[in-house]
C-alpha cells in the first residue's frame, strides 16, 4: 500500500497521491483498524508460485446491503497489466456473493486520472463529498489543504453482469 498510494521516482505508480507526504499505513494502524472494524475484510491478492502480494482491497458492510470499498492497491511493478481490473472485478463477485447490491468508495478530488478509472470500470460520481481530513498526521503529512472526497459508486443489484 505505501509503494502503491506513496512510492515515488521509479518506484511509482501512475496513480501516486503527490498532495501528501509520508507512508499511507503502518503495520500498527493497519492492526488497529481492523479490530475497530470486525465486520470488515482486508484481502490481498496472491500471486503463485512465490505467494507474493501483488495487491489488495478492503470491503466492509455498511446499510441497506451497501458496501464500502477502500486501499485498492497493486504493487506499482505490477500496475497497468489489467490487475486492478481483475482485483476491483473480484471484489465486486465477492460482495455480491456477501448478499450485497451496491459499493461505494471515495476518491480526493485532486486524482482525476483515478476517477476516470472508475468510471471506466462502471462507477458513477455521486454528488456526496466530504472534506478531506487535516491535522490528522497518521496517515501522511498533507502537502495542500484544498482537498475533498467524492463518493462514487456502482450498483451490483441483479442484472449486474459480473465481470
Ligand atoms: C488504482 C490501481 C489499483 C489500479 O491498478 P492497475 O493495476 O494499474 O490497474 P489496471 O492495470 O487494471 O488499469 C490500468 C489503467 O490505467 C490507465 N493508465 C495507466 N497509466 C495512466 C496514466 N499515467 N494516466 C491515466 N491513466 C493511466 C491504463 O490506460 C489502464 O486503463 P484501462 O484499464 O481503462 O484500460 C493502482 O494504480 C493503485 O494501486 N493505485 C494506488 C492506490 C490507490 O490510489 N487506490 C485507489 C484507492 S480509491
Amino acid at each position: 500500500m505505501n509503494r502503491a498510494y506513496r512510492g515515488a521516482g521509479a518506484s511509482a505508480g501512475w496513480t501516486r497521491e503527490d498532495y501528501i507526504a509520508g507512508d499511507r499505513i503502518t503495520e500498527n494502524l493497519l492492526r488497529a483498524d481492523l479490530l475497530a472494524k470486525p465486520r470488515g475484510s482486508f484481502m490481498k491478492w496472491v500471486v503463485e508460485p512465490d505467494g507474493q502480494v501483488a495487491g489488495c482491497v478492503w470491503l466492509e458492510p455498511e446499510k441497506n446491503r451497501s458496501w464500502y470499498l477502500g486501499s485498492l492497491a497493486t504493487d506499482p511493478d505490477r500496475q497497468n497489466t489489467g490487475l486492478g481490473r481483475t482485483l476491483l472485478a473480484a471484489a465486486e463477485r465477492w460482495i455480491v456473493s456477501q448478499g450485497g447490491t451496491r459499493v461505494r468508495l471515495t476518491v480526493v478530488d485532486a486524482r482525476e486520472t483515478l476517477i476516470a478509472w472508475y468510471v471506466r470500470r462502471g462507477y458513477h460520481l455521486t454528488g456526496e463529498s466530504e472534506p478531506f481530513p487535516d491535522g490528522d498526521e497518521r496517515f501522511g503529512r498533507l502537502l495542500r489543504h484544498d482537498l475533498r472526497f467524492l463518493f462514487l459508486e456502482k450498483n451490483l443489484a441483479p442484472g449486474y453482469d459480473a465481470p
